[in-house]
């Protein structure tokens, strides 16, 4: 499983070094992101006329590092607030941006700028957008600091060792007890083929497991969502086809993670504690029978992560 990102973080060269330091980064290419002219050239983009930013195409594995860990670490190489300059590199084409190719991504990123927000005194100057286009750079452009150890760069070696010694050891160990739980529920399942055993044992694991605030399940009676087995405390017990974030998800037919529920139109407030929540589909012969439902009282809890280990434990 891998996912991509933009990021706009000044000259290039420091910022692919940097961001290739990181556990569960696993490829990175330096390039020109949401210009406007075909097939740039470093020289033209040089020029500043062109409305490209000099841009990391990163890869990583999301069961390695998060998307929040990697904006985290993006904004220790940056000063966010800073329009058109990083270090002494002046232009439009040293802008910072942040730059996805999937729709998902954008509540976290917003999520992960509202967090940076007030650690400044000043606006954030990040620009928040759909990577429209995007044209790797010229050879001699990759792995530059690789190739030029003493070559210029606007980064401190030290940002290098930050980025090689801290992985997101959060998630590290959300997948290492995620990959037990998995292994662990399909001991308890074997054999046994009544949906509602398997739902209550399925979300007593987990709930025991990560200490979630809430896990359950709603299933599919009639034209609504019915209460089913859980652990945590009440909960409404009927929610309509595309209400809230569990009929959305019935509705779209697609997992959704809510990093701020208060962030989300016509969330539903079972209990005023809850922050976050993740919601996955139970399908069975193709259609949807079930939501997962888990709640958490902190803020973005729950991330790819969660949604890759969560769809594959519904589906066994
Ligand atoms: N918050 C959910 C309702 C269910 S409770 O979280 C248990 C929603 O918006 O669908």
């Amino acid at each position: 499983m891998e996912k991509e990102l933009y990021l706009a973080a000044g000259c290039f060269w420091g910022a692919e070094h940097f961001f290739k330091q990181i556990q569960g980064v696993t490829f990175t290419e330096v390039g020109f992101a949401n210009g406007n002219t075909d097939n740039p050239t470093y020289e033209q983009v040089y020029t500043d006329t062109t409305g490209y930013a000099e841009t990391v195409h990163l890869r990583y594995n999301p069961l390695q590092v998060s998307l929040g860990f990697l904006l985290e670490m993006y904004f220790k190489a940056i000063d966010p607030t800073s329009l058109n300059q990083q270090g002494e590199d002046r232009g439009t084409r040293y802008r910072t941006g942040i730059y996805y190719t999937d729709p998902d991504d954008l509540p976290f990123i917003n999520f992960s700028m509202a967090q940076e927000a007030p650690r400044h005194g000043l606006p954030l100057q990040v620009e928040v957008q759909p990577l429209r286009n995007f044209y790797p750079a010229e050879e001699y452009h990759q792995d530059y600091l690789d190739n030029n150890p003493t070559g210029y760069c606007h980064l401190p070696v030290a940002l290098f060792d930050y980025a090689r010694n801290n992985s997101d050891t959060a998630t590290l160990q959300k997948a290492e007890k995620y990959a037990l739980v998995f292994k662990q529920l399909q001991t308890l399942s074997e054999g046994e083929t009544d949906t509602i055993a398997l739902m209550a044992n399925t979300a007593a694991l987990l709930h025991e497991t990560f200490r979630f605030w809430w896990t359950g399940y709603y299933r599919v009676v009639g034209d609504e969502l019915l209460l089913g087995p859980f652990q945590g405390p009440v909960a409404c017990m009927h929610i309509p086809f595309g209400r809230g974030v569990c009929g959305s998800a019935w509705k779209k037919n697609r997992t959704l993670v809510v990093p701020d529920v208060e962030q989300f139109p016509g969330h539903i407030a079972c209990s005023a504690a809850s922050r976050s929540e993740i919601v996955v589909p139970v399908r069975r012969n193709g259609s949807i029978v079930a939501v997962l439902d888990i709640d958490s009282q902190n803020l973005s809890t729950f991330d790819y992560c969660d949604r890759h280990w969560l769809e594959r434990i519904v589906a066994q």
